[in-house]
């Protein structure tokens, strides 16, 4: 099920971002996600979540999450680049879907569920994907986003370099 955010989903949300650390330490150096050096504590999480819950609230971001045995296991979230500026119309997407849930359609499900809320409220949207990610580039590109640039050295991984690429997607044009 895709539905809006609620606040009953911080724990969740928290326990899946926790996750993406873990799987990246233990499975998966490569993973596709900007993780800090030193993993966020609690305190911290709930922070961010507040910041997200009030930007929705505000409606200056959009967010979605996937719901599926009555837990969150994935998240799309669209925020405004400065809201009320010159740039305010163009908003920055991210997504993860937890892993046990990959591979099976939520991830695609998030993306057109949150670009059609994004058409009236937004003009243009943008992301960042690591080029080894190719997967999710072309899981972007399938749903209408085209690429606008490559940043080499963009992320620094325990001494490896990744590239990212930049994609967007121009809403009055698609
Ligand atoms: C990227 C991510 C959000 C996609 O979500 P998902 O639920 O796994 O994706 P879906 O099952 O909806 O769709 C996967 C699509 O990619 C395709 N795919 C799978 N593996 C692929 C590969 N190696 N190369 C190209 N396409 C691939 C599938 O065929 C499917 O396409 P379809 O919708 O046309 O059938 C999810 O895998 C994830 O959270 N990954 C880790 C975090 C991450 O990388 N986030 C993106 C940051 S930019």
């Amino acid at each position: 099920m895709i539905r809006e955010l609620k606040w009953k989903d911080m724990d969740d949300i928290i326990r899946n971002y926790y996750s993406f650390y873990d799987e990246m330490e233990n499975e998966n150096r490569d993973l596709g996600l900007i993780f800090y050096r030193v993993k966020p504590d609690y305190p911290s999480e709930v922070s961010w979540f507040s910041n997200l819950y009030r930007e929705v609230l505000k409606g200056d971001a959009l967010c979605f999450v996937a719901e599926e045995d009555g837990h969150v296991v994935g998240l799309c979230d669209v925020h405004s680049n400065r809201p009320g500026s010159e740039v305010g119309h163009v908003a920055t997407l991210g997504i993860a879907v937890a892993k046990e849930y990959r591979n099976r359609g939520i991830g695609r499900s998030l993306l057109e569920a949150m670009i059609k809320a994004c058409r009236g409220k937004f003009e243009v949207v943008t992301l960042d994907v690591f080029s080894s990610n190719a997967k999710a580039y072309e899981l972007y590109r399938k749903i209408g986003f085209r690429e606008n640039g490559k940043l080499d050295k963009a992320i620094k991984r325990n001494g490896r370099y990744y590239s990212e690429i930049k994609m967007y997607i121009d809403l009055a044009e698609s």
